[in-house]
């Protein structure tokens, strides 16, 4: 890098109305505000805005290959972006607002900065279910193109916390409600006229998609080549935490956190009881905490694969990789 960044004092604002009145005057003035969403803590910006969207990719240091979602408000902000299909209808009418993404054609006359979609005739849109969210896009006015709020390539944010250990002087503002409830990013799937492509398992699983649209629900090749790779975000190493993650561990060794599931002995338990809902909203922050501790290595307990247990999997074995 040979230009320096910009430095800022990041403040972390309990959200409350003049928080958020604060938070869109920074939005209008194209500046990114990290926000959080029921999924994880996302990076804002004004999609419609070139330069805005140019801020979030600095911040993070991502590449400008891997587009962004889009979040809007109600159904007239995102038929105002994209052309929903009947399947993206049934699928807006079933899952929004909430953590589905989907991937659909952009409109000529969209206004969406041309960054924000990496040059891809498609723009993957989502109404989120978190007031935070929802409120900075209906009080700032614009659809916000927003990325989960952390350097390019690491865990994402599920706590305030996250978000400063990772961007601190890269924002100005975080938002801050708490830990978000689902834990995970996004489902993302493409709807067709016959079937439902996933590009990213969430909490929204194959189950529910199908019984909502009654259509057959792919789940996307894992390993392609990079020149096919429809979710760029999707690249094997990704959501990596700095230290070696060993996969379906019974118990730890030396020098390992253990992060358990179920009765086992560990360092943090992602769900006694054993819930996989439980553990997938609790798994970021455990990631988070064993980055931080003393230990040199991970372990993790192995996970069911059932439900919301194939997200989980997707977001571990990255993590590994
Ligand atoms: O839960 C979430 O989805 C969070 C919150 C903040 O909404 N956002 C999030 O954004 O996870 P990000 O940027 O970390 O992941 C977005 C993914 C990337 O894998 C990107 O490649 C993919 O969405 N994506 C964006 N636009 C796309 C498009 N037009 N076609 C295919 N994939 C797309
Ligand atoms: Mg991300």
């Amino acid at each position: 890098m040979t230009i320096s960044q910009p430095y800022f004092t990041t403040r972390i604002c309990r959200y409350d109305t003049a928080a958020l009145r604060e938070a869109a005057t920074l939005i209008r003035a194209g500046e990114p505000v990290a926000v959080p969403t029921e999924t994880v803590y996302g990076l804002a910006a004004d999609a419609t805005d070139d330069l805005a969207v140019a801020a979030i990719f600095a911040a993070k240091g991502r590449p400008g290959f891997n587009p962004l979602i889009v979040h809007v408000a109600d159904r007239g902000m995102a038929e105002r972006i994209a052309t929903l299909n009947r399947t993206a209808d049934m699928l807006a009418k079933a899952f929004w607002p909430g953590p589905l993404t989907m991937v659909l054609p952009l409109r000529a006359d969209s206004n969406i900065a041309p960054r924000v979609t990496a040059g891809l005739a498609t723009i993957a849109l989502r109404m989120p279910a978190h007031p935070a969210m929802l409120s900075l896009i209906r009080e700032s006015g614009k659809p916000l193109a927003a990325p989960s709020a952390n350097a390019s390539g690491s865990i994402s944010p599920t706590r305030a916390e996250h978000v400063l250990a990772s961007l601190g002087g890269r924002v100005r503002m975080i938002l801050d409600a708490g830990p978000t409830s689902e834990g995970l990013e996004s489902t993302i799937v493409a709807p067709e006229e016959q079937r439902i492509r996933m590009l990213r398992p969430g909490s929204v699983t194959p189950e529910m998609l199908e019984k909502a649209s009654g259509l057959p629900v792919v789940v996307a090749q894992q390993y392609v080549p990079m020149e096919a790779v429809e979710a760029p975000g999707q690249l094997e190493s990704h959501y990596a935490p700095s230290k070696p993650l060993r996969l379906n561990a019974a118990n730890a060794e030396r020098d390992e956190y253990m992060i358990g599931f179920g009765l086992i002995a560990c360092h943090y338990n992602l769900s006694p009881e054993a819930d996989l809902r439980e553990a997938a909203s609790n798994l970021f922050a455990a990631l988070h905490l064993a980055d931080a501790s003393t230990a040199t290595r991970i372990a993790i307990a192995s996970i069911p694969t059932d439900g919301i247990g194939m997200a989980i999997n997707d977001r571990l074995r990255r993590a590994a990789a």
